[in-house]
């Protein structure tokens, strides 16, 4: 935002903020004084979160892989608080997690049209309508920049996004939007709790594959989304930030806790 503008009341739209990142999100730039636009594939979930956010803020239930639902939430967006200043595209689903050998056509597109499509959809809608100053960051993965098994279909589409960060970075940076995602690690959301619970997900095998030895909270990718859509990151544009804990950069072929550290304090 362009110095001078800092009285306006900007606006966010977020998709899938019904919980998880999302969730985190949309309280996080409530806080910081945005009106904000909660969508969510559930509208009882979506009208929750708006009113849990306090007066001003509005819920914009439907599907980010529909075209009509995407340009319905942005327009119900600009109706209600007049602009809209920031994107982030977090609705997502998984794909099932299962070997390529065995996964369905219609869960395969389906993933990938939640996360691709969505994420084109609604960027098309926004950037449309957003002033120069704007920001829009896309959730990424760790699936979409190194080959996990199993996750043939979250893969492709979180490939998808990274590329379309790219893309969309280069072409709107001449009409003064940023666009930029994050690659989180495995976030500790009420889905990934529940995929540990259920033997789905290896906490423990995460957990040593990890530098930092731990999953992420929700709170923590939302506080770099915060940073990316802020005037702090005024000159970023086209990155994929890892939110990781290092997990992206670890390459050794051996756990995590093995590492060597000489000399260190703790
Ligand atoms: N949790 C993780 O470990 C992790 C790691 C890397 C990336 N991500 C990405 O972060 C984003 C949020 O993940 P999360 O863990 O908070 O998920 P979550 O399942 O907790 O929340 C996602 C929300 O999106 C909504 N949603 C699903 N499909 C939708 C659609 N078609 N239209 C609108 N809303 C829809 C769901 O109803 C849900 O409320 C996703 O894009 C996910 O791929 C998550």
């Amino acid at each position: 935002m362009a110095k001078g503008t800092d009285h306006i009341v900007k606006a966010a739209l977020i998709t899938g903020a019904g919980a998880g990142i999302g969730l985190a999100t949309a309280q996080r730039l409530a806080r910081e004084g945005f009106r904000v636009a909660v969508n969510d594939l559930d509208p009882i979930k979506a009208a929750d979160v708006a009113m849990s956010l306090g007066k001003g803020h509005i819920a914009v239930p439907g599907d980010v892989a529909s075209e009509n639902d995407a340009e319905q939430m942005v327009d119900e967006t600009i109706g209600a608080f007049g602009r809209l200043d920031v994107l982030v595209n977090n609705a997502g689903i998984g794909d099932g997690a299962i070997p390529a050998l065995e996964q369905q056509i219609d869960r395969f597109r389906r993933t990938l049209s939640v996360h691709a499509d969505g994420c084109f959809l609604l960027s098309r809608a926004a950037a449309r309508v957003m002033p120069r100053g704007s920001a829009i960051v896309n959730l990424s993965s760790i699936a979409g920049q190194m080959g996990i098994p199993n996750r043939i279909g979250y893969a492709a589409a979180k490939g998808a996004v990274s590329m379309m960060t790219r893309v969309l970075a280069c072409e709107w940076a001449a009409l003064g939007i940023r666009v930029n995602a994050v690659a989180p690690g495995y976030v500790r959301t009420a889905l990934v709790d529940g995929l540990i619970a259920d033997g789905q997900i290896d906490a423990k095998g995460i957990e040593a594959r990890t530098p930092m030895r731990r999953l992420a909270e929700p709170v923590e990718i939302a506080d770099v989304i915060a940073f990316l859509v802020s005037d702090q990151a005024s000159y970023v544009t086209g990155a994929i930030l890892p939110v990781d804990g290092g997990y992206a950069a670890f390459g050794a072929p051996f756990d995590s806790a093995e590492i060597d550290v000489v000399g260190g304090a703790g």
